[in-house]
């Protein structure tokens, strides 16, 4: 059987992952925050758009306008794709005290994302970042539990490709949050900083990759305008030296609000 690919917007990350990300499965991008994450996201939702598939930015902390007037200043506008009905960008904000309270409502998650993206209909969803959604709560084996749930039910429900973000601790070594996400999807991209002569290079590895030959090498990259993540050589070389729909319409209509706060732009 052939897997079938999708490009990732980054030729080169396209080559490394040996063609892509595969269709309908699930990846996880790591690394603190500022090295890039959310601008991969991006990238990987434009190279949809600019295909004309429709596709859905969830943001799970930050203001989704913030985040589309943020890829402004990289010259990407997405808020031409939201117009266009390609874009559907929202927000959800589940607290831990929720997660408590509903138990197992990863189902109404999925239903609000659903909903949100007129049915279901997109081919690629970002989740960013899943690590807001387990913030602060004390049971661990629910997040993951919750976690596992809702990479399963995108995966069978709705069937796009989908990509997680996850923040972590300054300096930590461990690849998420809560060092089990990684399990759960087919696949983990970290992104870095490596101090390299006194300069702060970004450094991208795939560390896990299903049903692809691994390439463990650490690459460097650098955000720049248009092209937003543009891959550079091997870390070793460089060593060597050398908004507007009602949102309060949407929230009242089907009766999220009692379990989500659902905002889109
Ligand atoms: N217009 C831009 N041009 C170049 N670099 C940018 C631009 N906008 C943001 N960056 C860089 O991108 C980084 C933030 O990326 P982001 O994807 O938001 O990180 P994360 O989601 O991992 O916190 C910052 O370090 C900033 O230097
Ligand atoms: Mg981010």
């Amino acid at each position: 059987m052939v897997l079938e690919r999708v490009s990732t917007g980054i030729p080169k990350l396209d080559r490394i992952l040996g063609g892509g990300f595969i269709r309908g499965k699930t990846y996880l991008i790591t690394g603190e925050t500022g090295v890039g994450k959310t601008i991969l996201t991006l990238q990987f939702l434009l190279e949809g758009l600019r295909n004309g598939e429709r596709v859905a930015y969830v943001s799970l902390d930050e203001r989704v306008q913030g985040v589309l007037d943020g890829a402004l200043t990289l010259g990407w506008d997405l808020w031409s794709y939201y117009r266009m009905g390609l874009l559907y960008p929202f927000e959800i904000r589940i607290f831990s005290e929720d997660l408590r309270k509903y138990g197992k409502s990863s189902r109404a998650y999925i239903d609000t994302i659903i909903k949100m993206t007129n049915g279901g209909h997109v081919s690629r969803i970002v989740l960013d970042p899943i690590s807001a959604m387990a913030f602060g709560a004390l049971e661990e084996f629910a997040v993951r539990e919750y976690i596992r749930e809702i990479i399963l039910f995108l995966e069978e429900k709705i069937g796009a490709t989908t990509v997680l973000t996850c923040d972590i601790p300054s300096g930590s070594t461990r690849l998420s949050r809560f060092g089990y996400e990684e399990f759960l999807s087919s696949g983990v991209i970290v992104l870095g900083l490596r101090n390299v002569g006194g300069r702060l290079v970004r450094t991208l590895m795939v560390r896990k990759m299903r049903w692809s030959p691994a390439d463990m090498t650490v690459y460097t990259f650098e955000i720049m305008s248009k092209r937003g993540i543009v891959m550079g050589p091997p870390l070793s070389a460089l060593e060597s030296g050398q908004q507007p729909f009602s949102v309060q319409q949407e929230q009242t209509e089907e009766g999220y609000p009692d379990e989500f706060d659902v905002r889109p732009p």
